[in-house]
């Protein structure tokens, strides 16, 4: 029987045409030399090399298996939507000597990119928390940051796990649209500066539903940080949800558009903040909304601090020119750890305005409760349950 070339064999033959021509390549490291167990820093430079270069999808593949990699930056511009898949365990250099930068591995001027897979990046970190200056008081500069993400826009980072950075876990600068879907972020408690993602100059940042237990805070916003969405996030043990610190350096940028939604903290140090330095150069902090909030045993749940000064580092009354306005915190529960659970601590010389405290409900179970909050410097707009009651504490002087 000839083949009849109707009208919906033709269409047929068309689809399977335009199907062929979408299909994504893949470039498998194996086919590069990676093996099992192994450096595959060549290997797999050589793949996303030619997988940039082609015109068309194409995808990136390191397969169930554990790989050792060096430092390595996966550039672009390429030429079409890229994917980075990864489903083995990718091992860190363990000497922190070995590192001559700031990273261990980035993506940089990459448009559609996607991270994906079930697999880790395990930043093998135990070899650098102890050692000497990268205490608790002291920045770990010399230490890798795990994953770079700079000058990425309209890309995915999904389901991927990062364990034991030696520093922060996920660095985000000067990124748009940029979203973090179902990753997983992991390191102890007591290991110094492991931010889980750092966000900063980026616009439109999702981080969603995402699990981060880490030693210092789930997420931190630095300046710049403009429309970031945070909903759905289980953080903790770790140092909550933090914008800043702002105001440290000169020409910062305004942080802008912040929206907590919907977020778990359990165990954390603190719960959702705003921090800036005193003594600071000018700057602002605005349209920041918190709202619909569980809070596990955690210690100052709501934080406003204006004066923010750890180890002395500045002249504390000398107040912050960072104005922070258009606030709000709804319906936030739980548990605090601390007695004085809601802190709203503004600027003397630039008070914070349009902040609104709505449906507050945070038990603290100490024997020198029942809990408190404090306000200065601010004429919060106070609606709903409030428990505590709301500015137990208030103080207001003229600037
Ligand atoms: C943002 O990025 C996603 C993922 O690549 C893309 O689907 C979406 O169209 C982008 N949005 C805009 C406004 O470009
Ligand atoms: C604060 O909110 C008001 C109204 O809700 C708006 O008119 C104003 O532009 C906002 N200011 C900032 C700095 O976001």
């Amino acid at each position: 029987m000839g083949l009849e070339l109707n009208a919906a064999t033709i269409s047929l033959l068309l689809l399977l045409a335009s199907t062929a021509t979408a299909a994504t390549r893949v470039f498998d490291v194996r086919n590069y030399g990676a093996k099992p167990n192994f450096d595959i820093t060549q290997a797999a430079t050589k793949a996303w090399k030619d997988a940039c270069a082609y015109p068309g999808s194409s995808k990136v593949v390191v397969p169930a298996a554990t790989y050792r990699i060096g430092t390595v930056d996966f550039l672009g511009p390429c030429k079409g939507p890229i994917e980075f898949n990864v489903l083995g365990s990718i091992h860190s250099p363990g000497d922190p000597k070995y590192f001559k930068g700031d990273k261990w591995i980035s993506f940089g001027r990459v448009d559609h990119l996607t991270v994906s897979g079930t697999g880790e990046f395990d930043g093998q970190g135990r070899t650098a928390w102890g050692r000497s200056g990268c205490s608790k008081t002291s920045y770990c500069i010399h230490l890798p940051i795990s994953l770079r993400f700079d000058y990425v826009t309209n890309s995915i980072v999904r389901d991927i796990t990062s364990y034991n950075s030696k520093q922060f876990h996920i660095n985000v600068l000067g990124c748009q649209n940029l979203t973090f879907n179902h990753v997983t972020i992991k390191a102890p408690e007591t290991s110094p500066n492991t931010d889980g993602i750092h966000i900063g100059r980026s616009t439109k940042i999702n981080v969603i539903n995402s699990k981060i237990s880490t030693g210092d805070d789930c997420i931190s916003l630095g300046d710049g940080s403009r429309d970031i969405l945070i909903q759905g996030v289980n953080c903790g043990p770790g140092h909550g949800i933090s914008i800043g610190s702002l105001g440290k350096y000169q020409n910062e940028q305004p942080v802008s558009g912040v929206r907590v939604i919907g977020c778990t903290l359990t165990n954390t140090m603190t719960g959702v903040r705003v921090k800036t330095w005193p003594d600071s150069s000018p700057g602002s902090a605005s349209d920041m909304h918190f709202d619909n909030i569980i809070m596990n045993n955690v210690d100052n749940p709501i934080l406003i601090d204006q004066g923010y000064c750890p180890w002395n580092q500045c002249k504390p009354q000398i107040p912050s020119k960072i104005k922070i306005s258009n606030v709000s915190f709804k319906n936030i529960r739980g548990t605090s750890r601390t007695k004085e659970a809601v802190q709203i601590i503004c600027s003397k010389a630039l008070p914070c305005t349009n902040v609104e405290i709505r449906d507050i409900d945070l038990r603290y179970n100490g024997k020198d409760g029942p809990a408190t909050s404090r306000c200065v410097h601010v004429n919060p707009l106070i609606g709903g349950h409030q428990n505590p009651p709301a500015c137990t504490i208030k103080t207001i002087t003229k600037a």
